[in-house]
C-alpha cells in the first residue's frame, strides 16, 4: 500500500450535533437470554437492569429490548397476548419502568420491539374474533376468509407462511372460515384496513412513549398491507430473504404480502405521533430527546428500504445488505456504496448490522465457505463452521462496521464472539421453524442461547441457578464475560476499543470515501470528521500481507499484525494521519 488516493466522497457526512440516532449504536437485548434474574432459566427485565452498567461500561448509546409483552410464547414473543403488559415470564408492568429508569440514569436509551403485522392467537380481539361470526366487526379486526373448492375446504389462496406450511388455518367453529397468519398459527395477522386497528396501534404508541421509551422497533413493517385480492404467490417466504439471493420466478414482480405502497400512511402518522414528544417546529427541539422509529423490513432493494426512511416516515430501517453480503471485497464495497447513497437520496442516516436473533451470528456465518448460502439454523450432522476463521472475520467485518457513518446495531454477545450453538439437540428446539418445515430447517435457536457471564459458574453465570432455556455449549464458558474483561486483545475490549475511538472521533457522523490503488483484496475507505481528523480503515480480505504506509499511525487492529506491522488476511486495521 504505496499510494493512498481516495475516490470523491461517497457520503457527504452529518453535522456533528446531528440528533443521536444518526450514528447510535444500538445493542440489541433479547430478554430470555441476556439475564435472569429469578433462576427459572429464563431471562427478565429485573435481571437485565441489574446488569446495565456493563453496557455503559461496554460504550454503546441505546438498547433494543426484543419483546417483553404477555404473551404464550410461541414465537418467543412475537406472538403478542397484550402490548400494554409484561409477561409474568419478564416481570411486571413496574420492572420495565425501572429498567428505563435505571437505564437512562445510565445515558442509555431505550428502544422497544412493536409488533403490528399479527398478534397472538390468545389476544382477546382474536378470542373475540373466533366465537364472532364471519362478517362480524370482531372478525374484521383480522384476515377471515371463505375457503376454495367444495365446501371452502380449501385455504383462500396459495400462500406459504415464512415457517413453512400454508398461511391458512381453518377455524374450528361450524362456519369453516380461514386465517390468515404470515408467520405461525398462534400469530393471526390483524387486518390494517381497518380503521380500529389502526387506532388501537396508535394508542399502543402513545402507552409506551408515555411510559419514557424513546423508539420503537418495528417489526416486519413491510408485511401490514396486503395486495388487494390476494392474489396467489408460488414462492417460499424467509426470514431475510430476498430476489438477491433467491431470484424470483416472475423478475420485477412484488410479492403480494410484502412492501406494498399502503403502508407508508401509517408510518407517516405514526411519526406525527412521536414528533408530538419532541415537536420538531419549536426552539425547545433537540435531536437528543428524538423518539425514533426502526423499521424491519424485508424488501427487494436499497431503493425500496429507503422509501421507508424518507423525512416525514421511520428515522432508520435496518440495512440487511451488509449482513447479507458475502465476505469479499468487491461485494462489500458495492453495497457499503448503495447503501450509504441510497441513504443519502432521501436524507436518511443508514444502519449497519452483523448479527441478530433471527440469523446465524457473524463468528459462526463467516466460519463457513465463502460463497455458501447462508443456512438457517445449524445442529448435530450439518457441515460445520470454522470457529477460529469465523472469529477472526467476525473481529475484522465488526471493525469495518463501526468505522462506517451512520447508526450500528449489535446482537447480545457479538461483543464476546460467541459463535452459534451448532450442536444442540434437536429436541430441545424451540423455534417453530422446525416441526413447521417439516424438520428440514432447524431455525434460530444457536443464536438465542442465553448469555455467558462468569465461566467458572453454573448457567455461566446467566442466573443465580444452573438452569437455561436452551443449553449452553462448552465453549461459552472461555468466552465468559469475567474471562475477558480487562484481557488484552479480548473480542470484548476489541469492542470496547472501537466503540470509544468511534465516539471520541464521531465516525458515525463522518463523511466516507474510498481508497484507490489497492489490490484487489482489499478494502480501504476514509472517514473524515467535520474538522478533517481522518481515520484510515483497512480490511484484508486476501492472502498477501498488506504492508501500511509511512507516516500513519495505527489507532488499533482487529487480530494480531504480522511482521514489520503488515496486515494479515482478514484483519482490519484503523489508521490516522
Ligand atoms: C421478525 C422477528 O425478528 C422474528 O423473530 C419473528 O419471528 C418475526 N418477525 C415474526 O414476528
Amino acid at each position: 500500500m504505496t499510494t493512498l488516493v481516495s475516490s470523491p466522497l461517497v457520503h457527504p457526512g452529518s453535522p456533528p450535533d446531528s440528533p443521536w440516532w444518526r450514528s447510535a449504536v444500538i445493542y440489541q437485548i433479547y430478554p430470555r437470554s441476556w439475564a435472569d434474574g429469578d433462576g427459572d432459566g429464563v431471562g427478565d427485565l429485573p435481571g437485565i437492569s441489574g446488569r446495565l452498567p456493563y453496557l455503559r461500561d461496554l460504550g454503546v448509546d441505546a438498547v433494543w429490548l426484543s419483546p417483553f409483552y404477555t404473551s404464550p410464547q410461541a414465537d418467543a414473543g412475537y406472538d403478542v397476548a397484550d402490548y400494554r403488559d409484561v409477561d409474568p415470564l419478564f416481570g411486571k408492568l413496574a420492572d420495565a419502568d425501572a429498567l428505563f429508569a435505571a437505564a437512562h440514569d445510565l445515558g442509555l436509551k431505550v428502544i422497544v420491539d412493536l409488533v403490528p403485522n399479527h398478534s397472538s392467537d390468545e389476544h382477546v380481539w382474536f378470542r373475540a374474533a373466533l366465537a364472532a361470526s364471519p362478517g362480524s366487526p370482531e372478525r374484521a379486526h383480522y384476515v377471515f376468509r371463505d375457503g376454495r373448492g367444495p365446501g371452502g375446504d380449501l385455504p383462500p389462496n396459495n400462500w406459504q407462511c415464512v415457517f413453512g406450511g400454508s398461511a391458512w388455518c381453518r377455524v374450528a367453529s361450524e362456519d369453516g372460515q380461514w386465517y390468515l397468519h404470515l408467520f405461525d398459527a398462534k400469530q393471526p395477522d390483524f387486518n390494517w384496513d381497518n380503521p380500529e386497528v389502526r387506532a388501537e396501534f396508535e394508542d399502543v404508541l402513545r402507552f409506551w412513549l408515555d411510559r419514557g421509551v424513546d423508539g420503537f422497533r418495528v417489526d416486519v413493517a413491510n408485511a401490514l398491507v396486503k395486495e388487494a385480492g390476494f392474489p396467489d404467490w408460488d414462492e417460499k417466504l424467509h426470514i431475510l430473504d430476498n430476489p438477491v439471493d433467491v431470484p424470483r420466478k416472475v423478475p420485477g414482480r412484488r410479492a403480494p404480502m410484502w412492501d406494498q405502497d399502503g403502508v407508508h400512511e401509517i408510518y407517516r402518522a405514526w411519526r406525527r405521533i412521536l414528533n408530538s414528544y419532541n415537536p420538531i417546529h419549536t426552539d425547545a427541539y433537540s435531536g437528543d430527546n428524538d423518539r425514533i422509529l426502526c423499521g424491519e423490513a424485508w424488501v427487494d432493494s436499497p431503493e425500496r428500504i429507503v422509501r421507508y426512511v424518507r423525512k416525514d416516515e421511520m428515522h432508520q430501517a435496518f440495512n440487511f445488505e451488509f449482513l447479507k453480503t458475502q465476505w469479499r471485497a468487491v461485494d462489500l464495497r458495492k453495497g457499503i456504496t448503495s447503501s450509504l447513497t441510497t441513504a443519502d437520496s432521501v436524507g436518511a442516516p443508514t444502519t449497519w448490522v452483523l448479527s441478530n436473533h433471527d440469523v446465524l451470528r457473524h463468528a459462526s456465518r463467516l466460519g463457513l465457505p465463502v460463497g455458501a448460502k447462508r443456512p438457517n439454523g445449524i445442529g448435530i450432522g450439518d457441515p460445520q463452521p470454522d470457529a477460529d476463521l469465523g472469529l477472526r472475520r467476525a473481529r475484522a467485518a465488526t471493525a469495518l462496521m463501526l468505522a462506517l457513518p451512520g447508526s450500528a446495531y449489535l446482537y447480545q454477545g457479538e461483543e464476546l464472539g460467541l459463535p452459534d450453538s451448532t450442536d444442540m439437540p434437536d429436541g430441545l428446539r424451540q423455534d417453530p421453524t422446525w416441526p413447521r418445515s417439516g424438520h428440514t430447517e432447524r431455525g434460530r435457536d444457536g443464536c438465542r442461547v442465553p448469555m455467558p457471564w462468569e465461566g467458572d459458574r453454573p448457567s455461566y453465570g446467566f442466573g443465580p441457578s444452573d438452569r437455561t432455556w436452551l443449553p449452553q455449549p462448552a465453549s461459552y464458558s472461555a468466552l465468559a464475560v469475567d474471562r475477558q474483561v480487562g484481557v488484552e486483545g479480548s473480542t470484548l475490549e476489541l469492542y470496547r476499543a472501537l466503540l470509544a475511538i468511534r465516539h471520541e472521533r464521531g465516525l458515525g457522523v463522518g463523511s466516507l470515501s474510498w481508497l484507490e490503488g489497492l489490490p484487489g483484496e482489499v478494502l480501504g475507505f476514509v472517514n473524515t470528521s467535520a474538522t478533517g481528523e481522518r481515520v484510515l480503515v483497512v480490511t484484508n480480505f486476501g492472502a498477501e500481507r498488506v504492508v501500511v504506509p509511512e507516516g500513519v499511525r495505527l489507532l488499533l487492529s482487529s487480530g494480531p499484525l504480522g511482521d514489520g506491522g503488515t496486515v494479515p488476511t482478514d484483519t482490519t486495521v484503523w489508521l490516522t494521519d
